[in-house]
């Protein structure tokens, strides 16, 4: 927990004022909308968006200022966790079922840092199963497509399938090791049931920053 807590400190320093920040989804995101909160309380001037519902409360129980999506018109700094990041800052996320949001305002940041701990880095990304957000129609079918990749199960929470914020179920599938992130992705997104996947390129990226046991923060 402190070493997520210290890279998602280490990742708030870079917030000015004026800045509209996505916010990300997870327990090291969490760390970041803290430190946010206690920026706010200081003085600090943003507008934030969200990237799960899950956020959107946390941020308005700390008196983080959302604006709508309409209101603007690009995001300036987000900062999101991931679940595997490989040598080349390609990500694996959605561990959390928030990939298809995040995915979106990631795309739209213009500087997106991810923060996670020293366990999250690999060689090569897929231990962690892939999430992909599916659309509920002909679900079976989608399933079947993405079983020809390896194996494929349907995310359940509390004994029921798991619904993302919009509406839409999680397929994990177990697939390792990626060699090609973006090849993989491609493939993937050809599947008109696949509405998108948890891999994130590392063109999104600007940084990574890790929180180590030994309470170094590194910033790749
Ligand atoms: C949410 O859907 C995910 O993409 C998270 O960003 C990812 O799972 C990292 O979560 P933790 O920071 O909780 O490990």
């Amino acid at each position: 927990m402190e070493s997520k807590k210290q890279a998602a400190e280490k990742a708030v320093e870079a917030i000015k004022d004026g800045m509209v920040v996505g916010l990300g989804t997870g327990t090291t995101a969490y760390w970041a909308i803290q430190k946010i909160a206690e920026r706010i309380t200081e003085g600090l001037r943003i507008q934030a968006v969200a990237t799960s519902l899950e956020t959107e409360k946390l941020a308005k129980d700390l008196g983080i200022p959302l604006v709508p999506f309409s209101a603007i018109e690009t995001i300036d700094l987000t900062i999101d966790g991931a679940d595997e990041v490989d040598k080349n800052k390609n990500l694996l996320k959605g561990g959390g079922g928030a990939l298809l949001r995040e995915k979106i305002v990631a795309y739209h940041s213009k500087q997106y840092f991810i923060v996670v701990d020293e366990r999250k880095r690999v060689d090569q990304l897929g231990r962690f199963p892939l999430p992909l957000e599916i659309l509920p129609f002909a679900m079976e079918l989608t399933l079947a497509k993405l079983r020809r990749f390896g194996e494929a199960t349907i995310r359940e929470k509390g004994g029921s399938l798991y619904v993302t914020d919009n509406g839409n179920f999680i397929a994990d599938l177990h697939f390792f090791p990626i060699n090609d992130p973006q090849a993989l992705d491609a493939q993937l997104h050809q599947i008109p049931g696949v509405l998108e996947t948890g891999l994130f390129s590392h063109a999104l990226v600007t940084n990574v920053i890790v929180g180590t046991k030994n309470g170094e923060v590194l910033v790749l």
